[in-house]
């Protein structure tokens, strides 16, 4: 593949380049540029974070597991090039007078997430450094930095604002429209997608898979469309989950919240809705909450378009109702949905899989449940639904009496596994508690201590 794009600043021509070589590889191996770190290789450290600029702004992300091909047309920053006519930039400069750095290597990659938020305006430091480890600062000074810094104008010249990005590839393996899309995929059914590659990446970086053929959704607008009207939301597969969160902030505040803590700010700038569904799995964020919400998806081959309650997508374990040369075109949820509530529970509070997630979407009139629609992640196979906690539930008055008898059905539902996340019988318990936390909730009581007999 050829790619051009600029990198800080500079405009770069790379001729039959791998498309899924790390962006990470290519710049420490052929530019070297060493001062982007290897860490984890898969993600989770923020070693490797660089800044991608497009026109839709700047983005802090992960560059292990970034490929090449994601890169045309857009703007690529190192910490090598946040230094505008050798001064360095605030952030550098304070992390230096607040003693923000020790063995360093983490050093670069923090830098990178905190002037991207220093441009961007985004002051919630603790956020933006979800996904940055650091072992032995502490993060204290990093933080003292990031505010130090805050005082500071944008460095002249720095970032997004006046520059002329190339113009991206455009062929089978990077279609620019759905309709090329339906048509690259149908005449190569078995190519990989790649969307975010936040799951892709690790094939290539983990288990050294060769993924070819393949085809880049990022440059179909469509993919990136979200529609609001009356009644329903309208997410393009390829809209990012940041996107997904900032955009569900007004109509669905706790599945909002929950979605910070998906993974970390630099995962979460180009991880897809659409790859969140798509992958199947049994523990993604996404599903349960918009199987609560009752979400239909839309998944097109060639032409054809059909629609599915998102619960019907997911067969069994690595098992999707998806043809040879269909992909997921958008899920589409209801606007509003007062009762909805998301836990997510996992080891650490950032920056980690859900050991359990669950969603609850009650409908309450006259004291009594009218509707109830329920879903987890991690207690199955698959996202699935609480259909015997529904039943136990639904035509009940809403009183912690009716909770706790509906708790032993969800033995019913659910025969959940143990693995170094949690045991089985933690998984259960765990998710009988979600309830009892959704009822005392919704009543307006305390939820730190619960005592829970059944
Ligand atoms: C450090 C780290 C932390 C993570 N934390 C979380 C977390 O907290 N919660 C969570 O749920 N996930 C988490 N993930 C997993 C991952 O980020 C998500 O599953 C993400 O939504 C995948 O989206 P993507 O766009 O990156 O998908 P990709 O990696 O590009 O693709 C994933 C799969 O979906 C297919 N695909 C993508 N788009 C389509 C489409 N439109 N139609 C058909 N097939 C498609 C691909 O071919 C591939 O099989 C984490 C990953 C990392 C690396
Ligand atoms: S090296 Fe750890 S996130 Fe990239
Ligand atoms: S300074 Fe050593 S890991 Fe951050």
């Amino acid at each position: 593949m050829d790619i051009t794009f600029l990198l800080n600043g500079e405009s770069v021509h790379v001729s039959d380049i791998d498309p899924t070589q790390s962006t990470l590889d290519w710049l420490r191996e052929t530019q070297s540029l060493t001062g982007t770190k290897e860490g984890c290789n898969e993600g989770d450290c923020g070693a490797c974070t660089v800044m991608l600029a497009d026109e839709s702004g700047a983005r802090a992300v992960n560059a292990c597991i970034l490929f090449m091909g994601q890169l045309d047309g857009k703007s690529l920053t190192t910490v090598e090039g946040v230094v505008q006519g050798g001064k360095l930039h605030p952030v550098q400069q304070a992390m230096i007078d607040e003693h923000g750095s020790q063995c360093g290597f983490c050093t670069p990659g923090i830098v990178m997430s905190l002037a991207t938020s220093h441009l961007t305006g985004d002051r919630n430091h603790d956020d933006v450094l979800a996904g940055n480890l650091c072992r032995c600062t502490g993060y204290a000074p990093i933080i003292r930095a990031a505010e130090k810094a805050w005082q500071e104008p944008i460095p002249e010249g720095f970032g997004v604002p006046n520059i002329c990005l190339p113009d991206p590839g455009h062929d089978a393996t990077r279609p620019a429209s759905i309709e090329e899309l339906a048509k690259a995929y149908a005449a190569q059914p078995d190519a990989t997608l790649i969307a975010g590659a936040t799951d892709v990446g690790l094939w290539a970086t983990k288990q050294l898979r060769e993924l070819d053929p393949v085809i880049f959704l990022g440059g179909v607008k469509d993919l990136q469309n979200i529609h609001v009207d009356k009644d329903e939301i309208t997410i393009g597969a390829g809209v990012s989950i940041e996107r997904t969160r900032t955009l569900l902030l007004d109509h669905h505040p706790h599945f909002a919240e929950m979605l910070r803590r998906f993974a970390s700010t630099q995962v979460r700038n180009v991880a897809t809705l659409g790859g969140n569904i798509a992958n199947g799995s049994p523990i993604g964020d996404g599903p349960p909450p918009l199987i609560a919400l009752g979400a239909m998806l839309t998944l097109r081959k060639g032409k054809t378009q059909r629609s599915i309650p998102l619960e019907d997508f997911f067969v069994a374990y690595g098992k999707q109702d998806r043809a040879a040369g269909e992909f997921v075109e958008s899920v589409t949820l209801p606007r509003q949905a007062e009762g909805l509530r998301v836990y997510k529970l996992s080891k650490r509070f950032d920056q980690d899989i859900s050991a359990v997630l669950g969603a609850f979407n009650l409908t309450v009139e006259n004291d009594t449940i009218t509707a109830a629609r329920i879903a987890f992640g991690g207690m199955a196979a698959t996202p699935k639904r609480a259909k015997a906690v529904e039943d136990a539930l639904i035509g009940k008055p809403f009183t912690r009496a009716t909770i706790l008898a509906a708790l032993p059905a969800f033995a019913q539902d659910f025969t959940p596994m143990s693995d170094m996340r949690a045991s089985a019988e933690y998984r259960l318990k765990t998710a009988q508690n979600m309830l009892v936390r959704y009822f005392e909730e919704a009543k307006g009581n305390a939820v730190d201590v619960l005592e829970v007999t059944s």
